[in-house]
């Protein structure tokens, strides 16, 4: 067992593929984390960090689909089954609930918990081993249930324990807040193939969104993409819209929901009615499976890399989630206009997507008029 060497231990998750973009967050939310390691599940990833700062600021993560406050790490889990529950018993028993409690209070920004707190229990296993679930639950349960410090254990309770282990590693930890941090109220109507907030606002940090910029998402659905920039960036214009009318409905609804004001088109995303070169930042979810079907998706990635060129601005840049995503890397490969500043696969809804990421290039030409308008910056790669 691992123990804290500064400050309080957390545990946040989010989609597996965006962890330089949590990371990210993260240090802006707040710097002083230390991290320690990073538990790499099948969908989704934990960063496990300790930290001395203002707790409630985690939850306003936008990229995070769940934080917690950690009783203890669980490192070095046997395969062998008796040894395995053995360890885990071990932990649960010895777990400082009590502290772990009055840690979760503190975050979630109020005096204290009601004594003994009702409490529902999750055990999520992930990897090889040779304990079930069930078997883990019912042993832990019977643990817990013992506990002073913990009241009666309830499905709609004030305090949300959860046992993470992925292969030989895990915590136990107490869920920051009362509901997990990926569902957005605004999100009250949905459509095929539509995004996840978190996945969607990741999608807007790695065009790396400047202040006042103009953004487009020029294949909106259900308006994920949109709100998530108009909610989590201070963008300039924010223009969207889809060929489908009802997605254009659904976005205008989703979007006043949200409090928040939005230009919706409904358009062609192959001929789009803006002027040249007037596009900082795109973001877009291209259209995939047997929900929303391309035709011919060489034809359908020309034509629409050759109209992302036309609208957007010299240094400007995109990142496009696409089950095509060979194709769209040797499309922009066999080109000068974009470049690929970075690219991942995503595991979204139980198939693997890529994410890339362009940048318009800049012309001998054009590098005068662009060095006028903003000041150069350097691109990282993304590829940690
Ligand atoms: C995968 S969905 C986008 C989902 C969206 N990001 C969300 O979170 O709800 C793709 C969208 O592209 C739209 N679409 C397909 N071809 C289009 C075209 N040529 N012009 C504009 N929209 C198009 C579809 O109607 C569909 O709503």
């Amino acid at each position: 067992m691992t123990e804290p060497d500064l400050g309080q231990l957390f545990a946040v998750s989010f989609y597996s593929g965006f962890r330089d973009v949590v990371r990210d967050e993260l240090q802006e939310v707040g710097p002083a984390f230390k991290l320690k390691t990073t538990l790499l599940g099948k969908r989704h990833d934990f960063l496990v960090f300790t930290s001395a700062v203002d707790a409630t600021k985690l939850l306003h993560l936008r990229s995070a689909e769940n934080a917690f406050v950690l009783c203890c790490l669980i490192d070095g889990i046997p395969t062998h089954r008796v040894r395995g529950l053995e360890l885990v018993e071990h932990t649960v028993a010895s777990a400082r609930i009590g502290d772990c409690l009055q840690a979760l209070a503190r975050c979630r920004g109020i005096a204290c918990l009601s004594d003994s707190p009702d409490w529902r229990f999750t055990v999520q296993l992930q990897g090889y081993h040779k304990s079930s679930a069930d078997e883990v639950h019912k042993l832990s349960v019977e643990v817990l249930t013992a506990l002073p410090a913990l009241g009666k254990r309830r499905n709609e309770a004030e305090v949300d324990l959860r046992l993470q282990i992925i292969r030989d590693k895990g915590f136990l930890g107490l869920q920051l807040p009362r509901k997990a941090m990926n569902k957005r109220p605004y999100k009250a109507l949905t459509r095929a193939g539509s995004l996840d907030p978190t996945v969607a606002y990741s999608l807007i940090r790695l065009t790396k969104p400047e202040l006042g910029d103009t953004f487009l998402d020029p294949m909106c659905g259900a308006g994920t993409i949109p709100i998530e920039a108009r909610l989590g960036f201070r963008l300039g214009a924010v223009i969207c819209g889809d060929e489908d009318s009802q997605a254009v409905h659904i976005t205008e609804r989703n979007a006043s929901t949200a409090e928040t004001e939005l230009a919706v088109h409904q358009w062609n995303a192959l001929h789009l009615p803006l002027a040249n070169e007037t596009v900082d930042t795109i973001a877009t979810n291209l259209p995939y499976g047997k929900d929303v079907p391309l035709d011919n998706p060489g034809h359908f990635l020309r034509a629409l890399l050759s109209e992302l060129a036309r609208v957007m601005r010299i240094e400007g840049r995109a990142a496009l989630l696409t089950a095509h995503g060979n194709d769209l890397d040797k499309l922009v490969r066999s080109g000068s206009t974009f470049r690929i500043t970075s690219a991942r696969t995503l595991n979204l809804y139980c198939r693997a997507v890529a994410l890339l990421v362009l940048e318009r290039g800049i012309s001998r030409r054009g590098r005068k008029a662009s060095n006028r308008r903003r000041p150069h910056k350097a691109i990282d790669s993304d590829k940690k």
